[in-house]
């Protein structure tokens, strides 16, 4: 079959992929990534925790390595990600921060410290940051809390970000990157993003796109009219704001399909099409990108909340462990 990309090529579309670093040291799925994609995102280390684990401590090898044989096959490069707000996920020194007596100046040091070294060390290579990552509580659809939240306020915090990145990565794509679906349960989800979509335009925050990370399952079927035009209404509106939109870490949690492998995989390409036929009809989403090709190399393996009652391997991405092309891939 004809790779992805050159599928892609055809409508106009970048096809990505993250790449971890066990599949990384494989050559037989390096090969299937550099036969199928143009573009490569790390999917762990470019985040603040691999950059820098302690303070001051920085480990740029690994992403350097990547972004180096992403380079040398023609690739674009997605920096994923400067800011991730939930605090699970900042490197935990970070956590435990002493801001002293000035804290919103040391809240605000930091911050800059961060992106201005990562954009410098980069530099040009980098053609689309996730400039901050899953702001919004998918619950409440309340913005989180963090270290510089609570220093700096929610959105000056991300304001500043995008504004140090901007600065620093002058020619990058800048993306604010979340996981609201078009599901009945993410309204919420959904409502706090166009808030705070909406809330960094008026400030006039260097934001360019909104990544969808589009993780989605059984609940995002967009099979009927009805729910099609619920996506739509959302996506409009962002686009409407002048924002671009990309699909940044595909996959489709199959846990709720049958166990029965044909019928299992028949219902992932069928969820996928739907989602994809209405979210790429939007000119202004030119990027797609997988968050694991094979479904061995898939997070959903060992992504606690994404196991399958039966215990069966999840099926979430568009080939078998064996590199085989599944109907997703079709
Ligand atoms: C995931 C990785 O795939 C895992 O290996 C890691 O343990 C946790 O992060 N949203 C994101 C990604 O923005 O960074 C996440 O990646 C998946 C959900």
């Amino acid at each position: 079959p004809e790779p992805l990309k050159v599928l892609g090529k055809r409508k106009g579309l970048n096809v990505g992929n993250a790449i971890g670093g066990r599949h990384f040291r494989d050559p037989a799925y390096q090969a299937l990534m550099a036969r199928e994609c143009n573009m490569l995102v790390a999917e762990n280390e470019g985040k603040w925790q691999a950059l820098e684990p302690q303070p001051g401590q920085y480990n740029f090898g690994p992403a350097d390595e990547m972004y180096a044989w992403a380079k040398s096959q023609g690739m674009l490069i997605r920096g994923h990600n400067l800011i991730w707000q939930e605090a699970k996920w900042l490197p935990k020194w970070v956590n435990d921060y002493d801001f002293g007596a000035q804290p919103a100046k040391a809240a605000e040091a930091l911050l800059r410290k961060h992106v201005t070294t990562v954009c410098d060390h980069f530099g040009d290579a980098i053609y689309s940051y996730d400039v901050v990552n899953e702001a919004v509580d998918q619950k409440t659809g309340e913005l989180r809390k963090n270290v510089f939240t609570e220093r700096l306020g929610a959105v000056p915090q991300m304001d500043l970000a995008f504004r140090l990145a901007h600065e620093r990565a002058p020619k990058a794509e800048l993306v604010y990157n979340d996981y609201m679906g078009p599901d009945a349960e993410s309204a919420k989800h959904r409502a706090g993003v166009l808030k705070l979509l909406h809330d960094l335009k008026s400030r006039g925050t260097p934001i360019h796109a909104l990544g969808l990370q589009s993780h989605i399952g059984s609940s995002d079927d967009l099979s009927t009219a009805a729910r099609q035009r619920e996506w739509r209404k959302f996506l409009d509106e962002v686009t409407g704001m002048g924002l671009g939109l990309l699909i940044t870490e595909f996959d489709v949690n199959d846990r709720k399909l049958p166990v029965d492998i044909a019928k299992r995989d028949a219902g992932v390409a069928a969820l996928a099409k739907d989602y994809l036929d209405v979210t790429l009809s939007y000119r202004q989403c030119r990027d797609f990108l997988l968050w694991g090709m094979t479904d061995d190399a898939s997070w959903l393996q060992v992504w606690k909340e994404a196991k399958r009652e039966d215990g069966a391997q999840m099926r979430p991405t568009p080939f078998d462990d064996q590199r085989r092309a599944k109907p997703l891939r079709d």
